[in-house]
């Protein structure tokens, strides 16, 4: 399966923070927003993503994270212009995913939880269709809305509405087969003027070809786009790694356990960045999973 980072946009609803720079690359407390849709897919054991994001903001992604090759992934690169909605990905992405199935994420989720890597690997594995990923929310008008029978079938899907059928949000991790990629050549902009990837959902809900699955407590979701969801998205990492000592979306340990690079690899990656908290945490991890260096004082 091939992965697809949506991480352009302008990121208006958290003016002025985005007017200098780019809203994935703000901190989530201790680390750039990417990282956590980025943590996302490699949990479902996808390494050949795509990145899609404004002509302004890729120079600085791609310094952040490069090829790809240090955490034994395949990161390519591509230009979205002009926000034309999040349904435009599957046809930048058309080449890149090629007729393999795809998994979709918006470069603003974050989610966490336990069991989280079987849950994604096992849904990529089984996967036919369209699948969406629900989270039970007190305001599902600022999402995308889905109605599911008790079989997890989609029944609908409604973008933002004024009067939500449920408050059951479709959040931005998608799995689409090769059909994606088609149907998203056939988008016509929505009332909102945006190609939108709920109408691709809905070309699939048409044949009864979308399924849901929904995300309980102790799983997490955060859109981090607002200053609100932002601060929280924050405050829940930290909160999460003081009281476990883990850490959430940590790319080089995941690449670790995922066994894409390591121990010594992982070692060295922390190495980079030992003066942080973030690299002797790595340099632990690495040392407990059998790296022959071992940490300085
Ligand atoms: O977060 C979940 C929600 O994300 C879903 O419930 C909605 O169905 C889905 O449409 C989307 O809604 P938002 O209004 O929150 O999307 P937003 O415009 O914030 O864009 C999400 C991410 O995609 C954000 O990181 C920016 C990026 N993006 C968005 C658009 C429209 C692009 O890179 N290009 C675009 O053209």
């Amino acid at each position: 399966m091939k992965g697809i980072i949506l991480a352009g946009g302008s990121g208006t609803r958290l003016y002025p923070v985005t007017l200098g720079t780019h809203k994935q690359l703000l901190p989530v407390y201790d680390k750039p927003m990417i990282y956590y849709p980025m943590s996302t897919l490699m949990m479902a054991g996808i390494r050949d993503i795509l990145i899609i994001s404004t002509p302004d903001a890729l120079p600085a992604l791609r310094r952040l994270l490069g090829d790809g090759d240090d955490l034994g992934l395949a990161l390519s690169y591509a230009e979205q212009p002009v926000p034309r909605g999040d349904g435009d990905s599957l046809i930048i992405g058309a080449k890149h995913a090629g007729d393999e199935p795809v998994a979709l994420v918006l470069g603003d989720n974050i989610f966490d939880g336990p069991g989280l890597p079987e849950l994604m690997s096992q849904a990529a594995k089984d996967h036919t269709g369209c699948l969406l990923f629900g989270y039970q929310v007190p305001d599902p008008e600022r999402f995308g809305v889905a109605e599911v029978d008790a079989d997890g079938r989609l029944l609908s899907l409604e973008e933002k509405p004024a009067r939500p059928k449920s408050d059951l949000a479709a959040t931005g991790l998608y799995l689409f087969d090769a059909d994606g990629v088609e149907f998203a050549k056939d988008l016509k902009p929505s009332w909102r003027g945006e190609l939108e990837i709920v109408d691709v959902c809905a070309a699939y809900l048409k044949q009864d070809r979308a399924r849901v699955v929904t995300l309980r407590e102790p799983y997490r979701w955060f859109d981090a786009g607002t200053y609100d969801s932002l601060l929280d998205a924050s405050r829940y990492v930290r909160l999460a790694e003081r009281r476990s000592g883990r850490r959430v979306a940590c790319l080089e340990e995941i690449a670790l356990r995922m066994g894409f690079i390591d121990a010594e690899r992982c070692y060295a990656l922390g190495e980079r960045l030992a003066k942080s908290d973030y690299g002797a945490h790595l340099m632990k991890v690495a040392v407990d999973a059998g790296a022959r260096l071992h940490p300085v004082g």
